[in-house]
């Protein structure tokens, strides 16, 4: 492990020279920090899994610069991952193909099969043209946290367990990628992201959806859904609207410097505006839904910092990316 402080990097050159050295960078994408290593050096990722805490059975998304380099990562491209890739990548679009030889079975948790992604972002493919190997990236948090998407909360979890961190712009969708398995007869949604069901259907209407039973389903094989996720210190309650949460919020207190004491414990954020936002010890009201999931993790990491014990979140709506987003809330509130 090392014992050093993380370096802060503003160069694309040094990170990439540190991660061909077989460290470990962390670095940002379009939807969330990545926490890279060479996915052909078994060193490296072990260092990886020990810096995230991940458990060993969970596999990591293998990141490319351009799609054409995809033999590099697996042994074959079934003809509806290469149209979906045609459709959406570079961007928030991670397929499941069959592993190369080269990939270590550590990145896939022993699956022949690798998740592989092209990121849509400017300083990411420049890191990963410049290290020249495929690099292995679960989101940059400790496991089981929320995902980072600033440089600042990466630094936060994992200073002095990570070599560097480039510092990027914050991550404009906020959320993991879309994870496509096509590695079957059909396609199956493993993972809902910033691209939709509706977008994947258009492409390949035969795609099974997803359902929050997938761990259930003996035939579709994605160890990582199985372990908890994206969970703050806070306990986080799903509310339909603001007024359901400040009902909650006000519910059997028992006078007002009660109330006072408790609203200042409580956070709130959602579409809608909470009547009791200026007693609350957090709140955040989002402009659109994008800006929701754009804002989501980073403020439950605020209202962690805070020392905050309830956070309500409002609902989003059902389609699109509030479907990704409502996956990321129902994990967060899971007891
Ligand atoms: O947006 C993203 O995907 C970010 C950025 C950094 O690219 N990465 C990310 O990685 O979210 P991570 O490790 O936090 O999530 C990877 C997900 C897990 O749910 C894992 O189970 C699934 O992808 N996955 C990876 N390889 C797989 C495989 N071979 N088969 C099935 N699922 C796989
Ligand atoms: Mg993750």
């Amino acid at each position: 492990m090392n014992v050093l402080n993380t370096r802060l990097l503003d160069d694309v050159r040094q990170a990439a020279a540190i991660l061909k050295r077989g460290g470990i960078v962390a670095f940002a994408t379009e939807t969330v920090f990545g926490l890279g290593a060479d996915a052909t050096n078994e060193v490296a990722l072990r260092r990886l899994f020990e810096a995230k805490g991940r458990p060993s059975d969970n596999p990591l998304i293998v990141h490319i610069a351009e799609v054409g380099n995809w033999h590099s990562v697996a042994s074959s491209m079934p003809v509806v991952a290469e149209e979906l890739l045609n459709r959406f990548a570079p961007g928030p679009l991670t397929v499941v193909l069959p592993k190369h030889p080269s990939i270590s079975l550590a990145v896939t948790a022993g699956l022949e099969t690798v998740g592989l992604r092209i990121p849509n972002h400017e300083q990411a493919r420049q890191l990963l043209a410049l290290a020249g190997v495929p690099i292995a990236a679960p989101s940059a948090n400790r496991s089981g946290l929320p995902s980072g998407t600033t440089w600042q909360t990466v630094l936060e979890d994992l200073d002095g367990r990570v070599d560097a961190i480039l510092r990027g712009n914050t991550c404009d969708i906020g959320i993991e990628s879309t994870v496509v398995d096509c590695t079957h007869d059909k396609p199956r949604l493993l993972r809902p992201g910033a691209i939709s069901f509706a977008d994947l259907q258009a492409v390949a209407p035969e795609i099974i959806g997803y359902s929050p039973n997938i761990t259930q389903d003996p035939t579709v094989n994605s160890p990582g859904l199985l372990h908890p996720h994206y969970r703050p210190h806070a306990s986080v309650q799903i509310v339909a609207s603001a007024s359901e949460a400040d009902q909650l919020m006000k519910f059997g207190r028992k006078s007002v410097s009660d109330l006072e004491r408790h609203l200042a414990n409580c956070a709130y954020c959602g579409l809608e505006e909470s009547k009791l936002a200026s007693y609350l010890g957090s709140h955040r009201h989002f402009k659109d839904l994008a800006e929701y999931a754009q804002s989501f993790y980073e403020f439950m990491r605020s209202v962690d910092r805070l020392g905050i014990e309830h956070l309500y979140c409002q609902r989003p709506p059902k389609d699109g990316l509030g479907a990704a987003l409502a996956d990321r809330l129902t994990r967060a509130a899971a007891k």
